[in-house]
């Protein structure tokens, strides 16, 4: 019997309750459905305690990670299939670890494989003070790409500055798309970064240059309305809406682009910004102080 947070209900952070679960052996690739009750969270780090019949390549001891399916990391022990996790190197802070994973491997697939940053491009990237945002910006200024980034606020604007930002745009003062213009001298950008959807879909293409990548992963003002392929075609842009899941679809994958994040946290090129941490039994508190917009950068729960 472990605790774990256990949800019984749909609703808001009251709904996370701290209780105890049956979570069973491992067996052969084996994942739970998430039904009711079920244990939220899909992102975690932790130290291997049981290793499943006939497995190799893990053993007891290893600190590992994982940022995917199944559901259930709100919890003190989970049952995890072995070749979804990767193991931490050393240098790594397990808690820093822990923050940065899934944020990091989507900056990873973002910058160096959905579109290849290279030194001399120009890139876009909406929310740049936000958790995946920062990581672009610092990424990418270490790239060699010149970076514009767009944020709501001043505070923010002066964090995405540090994070590598050379132009930050603060959206709700100036029209981003004029901004845009006038730092590129009307060639526009290479590519865009875009998370928020619904409010800056239409104006990043227009920050676009001809042949540019509009990059669409994200939609935390709403989904964005339907683009007709027409729209595309008087500058002939690339449109993709990506996830993290089809660019690590198999192991080689996974490990290269962990291992690229790792790399980058050693080198002090990625910065994680673990703000507060709580124990896992106040998930419940962490996500109301998340709602209320009491906290800022990334929150670790820890069991
Ligand atoms: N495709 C993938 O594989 C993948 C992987 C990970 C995350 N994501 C997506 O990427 C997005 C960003 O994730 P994140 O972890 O970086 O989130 P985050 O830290 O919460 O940042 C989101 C930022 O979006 C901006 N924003 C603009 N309009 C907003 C609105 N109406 N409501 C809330 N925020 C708004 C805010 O920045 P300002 O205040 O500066 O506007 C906010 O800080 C999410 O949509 C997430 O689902 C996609």
């Amino acid at each position: 019997m472990v605790k774990a947070i256990r949800v019984h209900e749909l609703g808001g952070p009251e709904v996370l309750k701290w209780e105890d679960v049956e979570i069973g052996e491992p067996g052969d690739g084996e994942i739970r459905a998430a039904t009711m009750p079920f244990t939220p969270g899909m992102e975690a780090v932790g130290e291997v305690i049981a290793v499943g019949p006939g497995l190799t390549g893990r053993k007891v001891g290893d600190l590992v990670g994982y940022a995917d399916n199944p559901m259930g990391s709100y919890a003190e022990e989970q049952i995890l299939p072995a070749n979804k996790v990767v193991p931490l190197p050393p240098s790594i802070d397990p808690i820093v670890a822990a923050s940065i994973i899934l944020k990091g491997m989507t900056a990873q697939f973002l910058l160096r494989r959905c579109f290849k940053v290279e030194p001399g491009h120009t890139i876009l990237v909406h929310a740049a003070a936000g958790g995946v945002g920062a990581l672009l910006c610092q990424w990418a200024n270490a790239l060699g790409a010149t970076v514009i980034g767009t944020v709501s606020t001043k505070e923010k604007a002066v964090q995405a500055k540090d994070d590598g930002c050379h132009h930050v745009i603060t959206y709700k003062e100036e029209d981003f798309v004029s901004r845009v213009n006038e730092i590129t001298s009307g060639k526009g950008v290479d590519v865009v970064y875009d998370s928020v959807g619904k409010d800056t879909f239409q104006g990043s293409l227009a920050c676009l240059k001809i042949r540019g990548y509009m990059v669409s992963f994200g939609q935390s003002s709403g989904t964005p309305d339907p683009v007709p392929l027409s729209a595309l075609a008087p500058k002939s842009l690339f449109l993709t809406r990506p996830s993290l899941m089809q660019y690590t679809t198999n192991r080689d994958e996974l490990l290269e682009t962990a291992g690229e994040v790792f790399a980058n946290v050693a080198s002090g090129v990625l910065r994680a910004r673990v703000n507060h941490t709580y124990p896992l039994s106040q998930a419940a508190q962490a996500h109301a102080d998340l709602e209320s917009r009491k906290t800022s950068g990334s929150i670790v729960l820890l069991p």
